[in-house]
């Protein structure tokens, strides 16, 4: 059957689609509405998710200007771009908007344009409807585009709580349109009705003051003199240009308990950032010993830790004030904690309280540690009343909310309902931290992990205008939000009337789609997780005990298990391992999330056409994640036949150069394999190299570079391999993707030390080499180990013997790598070194520099000297390449500056270049 090349085989506006992915994401207070409707974890850009769609079925030849309109991209974004870079350097004021237009996203896909495309793909496809799929779909971003363009939609995940917010994210706002807003609204105050009720006296009300929450912090006994000691990191209540407010602690001798005031830290001598905590260990504030991590985990266990309530938030008009409890809040929370001894066994009768245990597999036993068992004990005694209050308020609507609407409007209003009670949770648990910074509570997944927090906020869930009621609001505008963007805002029946099927969400293992038809998909776009990077399913049980509570009925098919399925999940889950002989359980989890990465492959191949494309949508966290991922496509039958990198990372962290967060997307776009062709190593080895190096400089002119661009070439390395699989090189081994991906970085790190040295004739030792590349490739002190240890493989050099132990040239920190400066080294272990003669080039740059900084420039003129390095033309040319590679805002690159033109002069174009910039920038 012929193949015909669709656009993504051919061409991606790359460049725009990175600019309009960082604009979309750019103000987290501008989000795309499905961001705030529920969490969900690793959320991808919609550009990039309908770019991937339509790209992956659009014609090789479709006018490059036509699909950015497509795409919402109303002008030269690239262009604007290398406007506002420059103006960063001349300070030219660009106002608030300098694209001209508003963010791709933002608006629906216009109808003529929308009639359009789909004229050009029935043409294509000779076929009237298009079916594209997202078998891993998680928040749904993908499908949302699939919907918004009017393709026939089907979306997939194995997690219940995904599957739910699919429902509400694809198919009721086309179903109900803004209709339901009001609808929810009335019911949302029907249960508030109820909730005030039943929960007079549980917050201290008084009539001049709103409250807004209430700060807490974890406490524990002080082994040595008993004192209940209240345990938080720092004790900023606001910390803002305005506001500077924090609490202190009276000790006295007598009382077990201490006193909180709330003061200004403008007025009085007090240093809020002295907690009462560290790295896990508590210090008691009255006698003042250290009370060890072992000694606190230990109480958590046992009778549990303590909750002191220090501080009260109160709304005042434009933010927030602090004041410290009374005796009346202290009774109001008694109370709370008397109510809800009473409750809970009528509640426990009606299993509506998420008693369920925490797993005891797990890859975050924190929670543990710290005496939370069962999923009820991430909340305080009122925390939890309250929240079990609104949950006795929803079912008690439940019934009225059934008998008067349709089936499918009342589970729609119920979802919306449910989702409120959830976001209720995630700001109102013992693992939400309040940010004096912001003035705001981080919710319980701010980070993406169970870390334990010392000192937590509770929400007046019930005031008026706060707590639930601003819960409800918020999934209110996401729902809006989301109207709008799909254009059902006002015309839903016209929506339907298009005969536009409704999206099909489904659930269950992306490895198993048995209510898929065999060859019955156009495209598959999907985003699938990334080793460990996010641990869903154990993340997403917090929402599933209590959805399981409220939606249970409603969604049968999804809430029968205790919690959510981890076994058919593909991560590379070590929790689910122990150890086998030599295999450690991290071993054996990457080899099962490849297994299953590959029997999702496999059921992809399946449902798709011969003719259909599988776009992949690859988010570079970790290199061996390449590896995995390529082999257990290419093991599945497919062939990959273009990539694209997509640099969606802002540049704000790469500005002061500490640390290289880099991240881009990857599309993959692959084909099910023909034939089996098979190949040679040795004789692809050359085709390989050219694709390559072709299409590194493809990139280099779109503007990439250093990491990205290496990047970049992963995936026109594994196109090679892929098309003429199985590859087997001389000794009858088949060859794996590493082969490539090394191949791949060792081409482009040449090209890179070809460019830098100008083409020079001169050949740096590896340790150099690598020190160089490292600032080049990564741009910052800091970078991720595992990726610099694949560059020193580049090198040749060994990263842990050499780079590390025997040179002292980075030091490793966690996931991390960190270049060592001058002193350090010399501090270091290389200390009297000086006299010795230096084994590598970047060992006596280093020497250099160090005198430099120390004694001034003329004693490191002199050593130079006497080395005879100012006139060695490798060392040369190593100065010149640090002033390339090295980012200029860097301290060490200023030195070498000074080395170069005092010591250097007859180096050099770069130093022309950087004199040449220098008096633009000033004239
Ligand atoms: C990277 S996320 C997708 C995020 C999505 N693109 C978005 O924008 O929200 C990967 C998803 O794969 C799901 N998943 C993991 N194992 C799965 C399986 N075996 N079958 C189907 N889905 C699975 C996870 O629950 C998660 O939602
Ligand atoms: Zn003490």
């Amino acid at each position: 059957m012929a193949r015909p090349r669709v656009l993504i085989e051919e061409n991606l506006p790359v460049e725009a689609l990175g600019i309009e992915s960082r604009r979309e994401r750019g103000a987290s207070s501008a989000l795309p509405p499905l961001y705030f409707l529920h969490v969900w974890w690793a959320r991808r850009p919609l550009t990039i998710s309908r770019a991937a769609i339509l790209a992956s079925l659009l014609p090789a030849d479709t006018d490059p200007q036509w699909f950015l309109e497509v795409l919402g991209i109303k002008g030269d974004p690239v262009k604007v771009y290398k406007r506002i870079l420059e103006a960063r350097t001349t300070g030219e004021d660009l106002g608030t908007n300098p694209y001209g237009y508003k963010r791709a996203f933002s608006e629906p896909v216009p109808e003529t344009i929308r009639k359009e495309l789909h004229s050009r793909l029935t043409n294509y496809w000779a076929s009237s409807s298009i079916t594209v799929f997202d078998p891993m779909a998680g928040g749904g971003s993908i499908p949302f585009e699939g919907v918004r363009t009017g393709m026939d939609v089907i979306s997939n995940d194995l997690n219940p709580v995904a599957y739910v917010i699919q429902q509400a994210t694809l198919r009721y706002p086309v179903q109900f349109g803004l209709g339901l807003v009001d609808l929810v609204g009335n019911y949302a105050r029907s249960m508030q009705k109820f909730v005030q009720t039943v929960t007079n006296g549980i917050f201290a009300e008084q009539d001049n003051e709103r409250v807004w929450g209430y700060l807490w912090a974890h406490t524990v006994y002080c082994p040595s003199c008993a004192l209940e000691v209240p345990l938080s990191p720092n004790w900023w209540l606001a910390n803002t240009k305005k506001q500077k407010v924090a609490v202190r602690w009276k000790v006295t001798s007598n009382e077990d308990r201490l006193v909180p005031e709330v003061i200004d830290v403008t007025r009085e001598d007090y240093d809020p950032d002295k907690g009462t905590v560290k790295n896990g260990a508590g210090i008691c504030p009255r006698c003042h010993i250290v009370i060890e991590s072992d000694y606190i985990k230990r109480q958590a266990q046992g009778p549990g830790l303590g909750f002191q309530l220090y501080a009260l938030a109160i709304k005042v008009k434009g933010g927030l004030e602090f004041r410290a409890p009374t005796i009346e809040d202290e009774a109001a929370f008694a109370e709370a904690e008397r109510r809800l001894a009473e409750n809970l066994p009528r509640w426990e009768a009606l299993g509506w309280v998420p008693n369920e245990p925490y797993p005891e597999i797990t890859n975050d036993p924190r929670p543990l540690y710290y005496g939370m068992r069962q999923w009820k004990d991430f909340f305080n005694p009122r925390q939890l009343l309250s929240l079990l209050t609104y949950l006795e308020a929803f079912n008690a609507i439940k019934d009225e909310v059934t008998a008067n609407h349709p089936a499918d409007e009342a589970k729609a209003i119920l979802t919306y309902l449910a989702f409120a009670l959830d976001k209720a949770a995630d700001y109102n648990s013992r693992m939400t931290r309040f940010d004096g910074t912001r003035n705001k509570i981080a919710n319980t997944f701010d980070r993406h992990d169970y870390a334990f927090k010392w000192s937590f906020a509770e929400m007046n869930l019930t005031a008026p205008g706060l707590g639930f009621d601003w819960a409800v609001d918020q999934v209110l505008d996401a729902y809006e939000g989301l109207c709008k963007l799909l254009g059902t805002a006002n015309h839903t029946m016209n929506w339907l009337s298009e005969n536009r099927t409704l999206p099909t969400v489904r659930l269950g293992s992306a490895s198993d789609l048995w209510d898929v038809a065999d060859a019955s998909v156009h495209a598959v776009v999907v985003d699938p997780p990334y080793y460990d990077n996010v641990m869903y399913a154990e993340m997403a049980d917090f929402f599933y005990v209590w959805q399981k509570r409220t939606l249970g009925d409603l969604y049968p098919e999804a809430f029968l298990d205790p919690l959510t399925d981890k076994t058919q999940e593909a991560v590379a889950n070590p929790a689910l391992f122990s150890k086998q002989g030599t295999l450690t359980p991290k071993a054996q989890a990457e080899q099962d999330y490849r297994n299953k990465m590959q029997g999702v492959f496999r059921e992809i191949a399946r449902v798709l056409r011969p003719d259909g494309v599988l776009t992949l949508m690859f988010t570079h966290k970790r290199v061996e994640a390449w590896d995995t991922l390529a082999s257990a496509l290419i093991d599945a039958g497919f062939e990959i036949t273009a990539s694209w990198p997509v640099h969606t990372e802002s540049e704000h962290s790469l500005h002061i150069a500490n640390k290289n967060a880099a991240e881009s997307t990857i599309l993959l776009a692959c084909r099910k394999r023909e034939s089996e062709r098979g190949g040679w190593w040795d004789e692809l080895l050359p085709l390989v190299r050219q694709r390559i190096l072709e299409r590194a400089k493809v990139f280099e002119a779109k503007g990439f570079r250093k990491l990205d661009l290496m990047l970049a070439t992963y995936g026109p390395a594994l196109q090679v391999l892929s098309e003429y699989w199985p590859v087997k090189d001389s000794t009858g081994q088949l060859v794996q993707p590493e082969r490539v991906l090394e191949e791949a970085r060792s081409l482009v790190t040449q090209l890179r030390v070809t460019d830098l040295v100008q083409h020079r004739q001169v050949t740096f030792d590896p340790l150099t080499r690598w020190y160089l590349l490292a600032w080049d490739v990564f741009g910052a002190e800091q970078f991720p180990y595992d990726e610099a240890r694949l560059l020193a493989i580049t090198c040749g050099v060994d990263l842990d013997r050499q780079v590390i132990r025997e040179h002292g040239l980075a030091g490793k920190k966690g996931k991390y790598l960190i270049l060592a400066t001058p002193e350090e080294r010399m501090d270091g272990h290389r200390r009297g070194s000086l006299d010795r003669a230096p084994e590598a080039s970047v060992d006596a740059l280093h020497l250099a520099l160090f005198l430099l900084n120390r004694d001034g420039s003329q004693a490191a003129g002199r050593y130079l000297n006497d080395h005879r390095l100012t006139t060695d033309t490798t060392f040369q040319a190593l100065i010149d390449a640090c002033l390339t590679a090295i980012p200029r805002v860097r301290p060490e690159w200023q030195a070498i500056h000074i080395l170069a033109t005092a010591y250097f002069r007859t180096s050099s174009q770069v130093l022309e270049q950087i004199q040449w910039e220098l008096s633009q920038k000033e004239g």
